[in-house]
């Protein structure tokens, strides 16, 4: 059951996801050579309890960090560790929210470390693309759900990058995840409601250098490039409201 938002619940949500944009953006030139994943999730972590929030993830479903932390073929579900030390020439997507007085934001981003080669800054900047390319197909009056994975697929795909499936965008805001599922392709077994005012929904673009095969780690939670060429994640939390389309995680 999608859960459509009022004007107040959404002014609620905004508030959670600006904080997370002013986390996100405290980050960037932050993430440097010799840092640990879990200095990363800790940053994250006090930043979110001294602006009288909590992290979202810790502990949802059994998570351990306030943040996931994947370095390059990492897609997803990255676990803060000590040990787990970011290196020049990394990319590192860093994936979090925050539920402030119980409104929950969701937002991604892959940060380049130092300088790495010509394709992956390629693929950092086509996923980066592909989310605003999904974020677009909300523009047209009469779209529905699936019109944000075709347009993220399209873009992807002419590129030369492989599309995750296994993992999908979704609702967000009353709870981390809500209905509906957000696939980042056009999935014909899967529902595909119109869009309407009201809808919180977070987009997330996982896209791959090469195969678009994974791996589900023993961890029970990385997620990794069955060929181990790296990945990158972008993601929006979008309201629809009363004049368009509306990037919460964006000020
Ligand atoms: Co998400």
């Amino acid at each position: 059951m999608i859960l459509l938002k009022t004007n107040e619940q959404i002014e609620g949500i905004r508030k959670s996801c600006h904080l997370l944009c002013q986390l996100l953006d405290s980050l960037e030139g932050k993430v440097l050579p010799g840092m640990s994943t879990m200095d990363i999730d800790r940053m994250c972590h006090d930043f979110i309890i001294k602006h009288g929030g909590k992290p979202a993830f810790l502990n949802f479903e059994g998570f351990p960090g306030t943040a996931c932390v994947s370095i390059n073929e990492e897609i997803i579900h990255g676990i803060p560790k000590k040990k787990r030390i970011i290196h020049e020439g990394d990319i590192v997507s860093i994936d979090l929210g925050i539920n402030l007085k119980g409104y929950f934001s969701d937002s991604a981003r892959t940060y380049i470390v130092g300088s790495v080669p010509p394709e992956v800054e390629k693929l950092v900047k086509v996923t980066r693309e592909c989310l605003y390319k999904g974020i677009g197909a909300l523009d047209n009056p009469h779209a529905r759900i699936q019109d944000i994975g075709a347009a993220v697929f399209e873009h992807a795909d002419k590129n030369g990058f492989g599309v995750v499936r296994e993992y999908c965008g979704h609702g967000v805001g009353l709870k981390v995840h809500e209905d509906p599922e957000i696939p980042n392709y056009v999935c014909r077994y899967m529902p595909n409601p119109r869009i309407k005012e009201g809808m919180v929904i977070a987009i997330e673009p996982m896209i791959n250098l090469g195969t678009d095969d994974i791996i589900d780690m023993p961890d029970g939670w990385t997620v990794i490039t069955a060929d181990h060429k790296p990945s990158a994640h972008f993601e929006h939390t979008v309201a629809i409201t009363a004049n368009g389309p509306e990037i919460l995680t964006q000020i």
